[in-house]
């Protein structure tokens, strides 16, 4: 019986601690190192094989023998670990990325129409119906368009019934309401007929109170032809708002002035609180003012491109806010333009 020689003993050893070892990686990494560190061109194991000359020619080929299983050991221990560091990887994974399925989802956070913006897609669907285009003219307008050509001449005092804001530079106004929007859809369309609605964003120097702000919509109601008459206007204001409305309500024409039409009048709803009997929202009168209206003056007509002799043709002009107000009865008309969210989000 001959002495295990020292080599043996040796690769026995690091045998045992090196599955030692092995038994205790947890990931991907270690085992990498492991790897490495024992089966790795360095290693001792793998160095018996390059320095096997170094043995006695007659212990060569037990050394060769025990140092090729203790490799192969190694490896086949080092695949098993393997499958079972993986294993628990993926178990871990599926742990750490559980989905639960039935939660309900998060609804995102959606914007809303401004409650202007949906009145005027109501007013600019009801006026396509009918035939209109929609124009739309600029906010910084010239005292010719905003006043001059629209019959109000300079230091007339109908100048009085808008509260101007003037720019800078000798005649710049901010529009003060959407008429100059008549003369430029006017004189883009003679003399063939015209058939159109305004919107636009209007400016006046005034006390900010519940019903008034310096900054506001308009919108414009123009319509120019042969042989347009008042009822026309009738027919055509009192469809509108009875699909803006209700199918019932009744409107009623009050007399009224504007320097741009002649007769001029005001149009008036039934108030739907009160269904005309007289509330605090139509301070008693059973009516509710909701726009100007009236049949072109010649001299606008004329300013348009139109012969008056041969053409007529009427306007209106309503506010968006004002009709948004009585839609939904909101008493300030600051809450517009306020930009608190509150008030916004309660109009889907
Ligand atoms: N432009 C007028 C205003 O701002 C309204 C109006 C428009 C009246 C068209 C008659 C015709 O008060």
């Amino acid at each position: 019986m001959i002495e295990k020689p020292m080599i043996i003993q040796e690769l026995e050893e690091i045998q045992d601690t090196a599955l030692e070892a092995l038994k205790k990686i947890e990931n991907e990494e270690a085992l990498q190192n492991w790897r490495r560190d024992i089966l790795g061109r360095s290693s001792a194991v793998m160095s018996v094989f390059s320095n096997i000359s170094q043995h006695p020619k007659e212990l060569r080929p037990l050394i060769g023998q025990v140092a090729n299983q203790v490799k192969q050991t190694l490896e086949t221990a080092l695949l098993d670990r393997s499958e079972i560091v993986k294993e628990a990887a993926i178990l871990q994974k599926l742990q750490d990325e559980k989905l639960d399925v039935t939660l309900p989802g998060r609804r995102p956070v959606t914007g809303r129409y401004h409650p202007v913006s949906t009145v005027l897609r109501r007013i600019y669907a009801i006026f396509a119906d009918m035939g209109f285009q929609v124009h739309r003219s600029r906010d910084v307008e010239s005292d010719l368009f905003n006043f001059e050509l629209l019959n109000i001449p300079a230091y007339h005092p109908a100048r009085d019934m808008w509260d101007t804001f003037y720019v800078e530079g000798e005649g710049v106004v901010l529009k003060t309401h959407t008429s100059p929007g008549q003369i430029y859809a006017m004189r883009k369309n003679a003399p063939k007929p015209t058939r159109a609605i305004l919107p636009g964003m209007c400016y006046r120097y005034e006390q900010i109170s519940a019903r008034s702000e310096i900054q506001f919509n308009q919108l414009e109601v123009i319509a120019v032809g042969k042989n347009i008459t008042f009822g026309d206007m009738k027919g055509t204001l009192n469809g509108f708002v009875r699909r803006l409305f209700d199918k019932d309500v009744r409107t009623r024409l009050r007399p009224s002035y504007f320097p741009f039409t002649e007769p001029s009048a005001e149009m008036d709803v039934e108030c739907f609180v009160c269904g005309g009997k007289g509330c605090s929202v139509c301070k008693g009168s059973g009516w509710l003012e909701i726009m100007g209206c009236g049949m072109m003056h010649p001299v606008v007509l004329q300013n348009g491109g139109y012969d008056p002799t041969i053409y007529s043709g009427f306007a209106a002009g309503m506010g968006p806010e004002r009709i948004s107000m009585l839609l939904h009865k909101i008493e300030d008309i600051r809450y517009f333009w306020g930009n608190d969210i509150r008030f916004l989000e309660q109009f889907r």
